[in-house]
């Protein structure tokens, strides 16, 4: 395959910075453990060195997760799932209630987390997102009989769920009973703060003051920040809402329109944007949960701009700023980062201190690829300020709060660099190398040119762009970029859909995620209507693979059952557990299955409990040892 060679610069491990965190805030979270560990564990591991486990070969896909030989697997916590681990709170036949299923783990499990603390590394909190509805599946009998009941039990299914879960003996780990287990729905009420919060997009008639918000929903990658929250994203929001006649520009810009498909607007008037206008600015943004506060509500930090967020992969810059990086997963849409104002301060305690500080006063920036016909090029991170770059009164941004809440037209109007849909955004536990998934885009080279960073017309495969930022500093202004690989099948009858992967071949990566010793787990999300057909005729199932940077290796480490993408990643301290999630085993090419036939493509995990169920399952190897290496 073509290996892009990076400039001289290219980082290398003795360039690593490991940030100046406290050893109590380190430990707060799995996530922020990954900094401290990552230079040895990579050292021993070895640059380049070939990853241990067997590839799973592709005649694997069947309806069941598929991982190396030497590897177990059993599901942690599946949809409808009671949160304290006694098991199943629903029946096979979905029959349950609004009101039982806001006790119980949403459907469609997307980013997730893993919390822990040091002198207790085998107990831990688990975070898991849930990002969006089949009603096909949810109800008892479907959408027949459209009710407030099944509105109500549609809000109750999103959103986010914390639980307590336990290493057992044999390398597994279960959920149990604790007191910081709780859901966050479509009606759990949250806080807003930043420069948008109390403004009057923001107030509504039942909420004037603009600072209380009931909610999070489309839910869909996340970030860990050092001082032991969870960011959630909110992705596709609009999906929610429903406006009859034509929409604003504004609101046309983040897709409302008068199809509505989750219907919720029939039985709750707050998602008729025709009635409740502003009700629609208050979703697309990030969102903080303190899972070690069952009382704390969440926080929607709209300094970091409203968009469909996938991902806020946190990175500290070299001063000790906090940097958040955010794809806006659409077509055409671009890549931004967050840097705070003032600095990340290990001494403080972790929790409450930072909360309210760090991600409230900072700059938004929206990244403009320099396309200058070569194969890696220049990038800047454009600031997204009121007053500058044309941001003014004149041009429609009547104050920052106008600038954040649209930041889609903010970003159009400094130019920014339209991409093929941003996933999940990685960053190098110690290099200033970062990583874009970007999916696939059907409409690049018809409505958005080719650019050197997005080369492929038509991208039905998608690709991986690489950033390097300048010094090697998250908190750097601009940045250098490769396309990292192309992802394709060697064997694709079209040569734009054969790629340049080195070592086993995907398509559509999503999920995107930095282990501490430097593996870059890729995630496939080739969506239920491509699946074995065209350039994906020998893909029938979502997958996961090892990256290991330095070489461009990709191995497949995990095939999914069927109908399902894998999506949300993470590991236990001790690096020889990982936590995955199984989104939608089962969906159907409309995303919705028939109620009377649930089981038509899928009955994973269980074919006896009647229904195909999202979960989140962990991954240990029979003789324990660290996962991947
Ligand atoms: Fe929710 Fe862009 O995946
Ligand atoms: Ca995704
Ligand atoms: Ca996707
Ligand atoms: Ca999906």
């Amino acid at each position: 395959m073509k290996r892009v060679q990076l400039p001289a610069s290219n980082p290398t491990l003795k360039d690593g910075f490991v940030p100046p965190l406290s050893r109590r805030a380190l430990f707060k979270a799995a996530g922020a453990i990954a900094l401290l560990q990552a230079i040895p564990a990579w050292a021993r591991k070895g640059a380049g060195a070939p990853f241990s486990f067997s590839s799973v070969p592709l005649s694997e896909q069947a309806d069941t997760v598929v991982v190396p030989p030497g590897y177990r697997w059993r599901v942690m916590a599946a949809w409808g799932d009671r949160l304290d681990g006694s098991g199943a709170g629903m029946p096979g036949n979905a029959s349950h209630s609004a009101a039982e299923q806001a006790a119980l783990f949403g459907m469609h499990h997307d980013g997730c987390a893993l919390f822990t603390a040091a002198d207790l590394p085998d107990r831990g909190l688990w975070v898991t997102n849930h990002e969006y509805l089949d009603d096909g599946l949810l109800h008892r009998d479907g959408t027949a009989g459209w009710s407030a009941e099944k509105v109500a039990k549609a809000q109750a299914a999103v959103g986010v769920s914390v639980c307590h879960v336990q290493k057992r003996a044999e390398g597994g780990w279960v959920v149990v009973p604790g007191p910081l287990a709780r859901r966050v729905t479509a009606t759990t009420p949250c806080g807003v703060s930043g420069p948008a919060a109390g403004h009057a997009l923001l107030q509504t008639a039942a909420d004037p003051t603009g600072e209380r918000i009931l909610g999070t929903f489309a839910n869909c990658a996340m970030g860990v920040t050092p001082w032991g929250t969870y960011l959630t994203c909110e992705e596709n929001f609009d999906r929610y809402f429903y406006k009859s006649g034509k929409p604003s520009a504004a609101e046309a810009r983040i897709g409302l329109d008068d199809k509505g498909l989750f219907r919720w607007h029939e039985h709750d008037t707050r998602f008729d944007a025709g009635n409740n206008p502003d009700e629609f600015h208050r979703f697309g943004w990030v969102v903080e949960v303190d899972p070690h506060d069952v009382n704390a509500p969440p926080v929607k930090r709209t300094a970091l701009g409203r968009f469909k967020h996938e991902s806020a992969t946190v990175k500290l810059a070299r001063d000790g700023r906090v940097v958040v990086y955010s794809g806006d997963d659409q077509k055409g849409e671009y890549i931004y980062k967050f840097v705070s104002r003032d600095l990340y301060d290990a001494r403080l305690k972790v929790g409450r201190a930072h909360w309210g500080r760090l991600l409230d006063e900072g700059t938004l920036h929206v990244a403009r690829i320099r396309d200058d016909g070569v194969w890696y090029g220049d990038g800047e991170w454009v600031p997204l300020v009121w007053g500058q770059n044309g941001l003014t009164p004149e041009k429609g941004f009547a104050d920052q709060a106008a600038v954040l809440v649209h930041a889609r037209m903010a970003a159009d109007a400094v130019g920014a660099t339209p991409m093929d849909r941003p996933e999940w955004i990685a960053a190098h536990p110690s290099s200033g190398e970062v990583y874009v998934s970007l999916t696939n885009n059907s409409e690049r080279g018809k409505k958005v040119a080719v650019n050197g960073a997005n080369p492929r017309p038509n991208n039905a495969m998608g690709h991986i762009l690489r950033i390097l930022e300048q010094d090697n500093d998250a908190g750097a202004t601009s940045f250098r970029w490769s396309v990292f690989v192309n992802a394709g099948d060697p064997e694709a009858k079209a040569p734009e859909h054969r790629g340049n992967v080195n070592g086993d071949w995907f398509g559509s990566p999503d999920g995107l995620w930095f282990d501490p010793r430097g593996i870059l787990w890729t995630q496939t999300d080739v969506s239920a209507d491509k699946l074995g057909q065209g350039p994906y005729a020998r893909m029938t199932n979502n997958m996961m693979f090892a990256c290991d940077t330095e070489t461009g290796e990709f191995r497949r480490f995990l095939i999914g059952p069927k109908g399902c993408e894998i999506t949300g990643v993470a590991m236990s301290p001790d690096l020889r557990t990982l936590f995955i999630n199984i989104q939608h085993p089962g969906e159907s090419p409309t995303e919705r299955l028939d109620p009377a036939r649930p089981t038509a493509i899928s009955s994973w995990p269980d074919p006896a409990f009647g229904r195909p169920r999202s979960a989140s399952i962990c991954i240990w190897r029979e003789d324990g040892a660290e996962v991947g290496v």
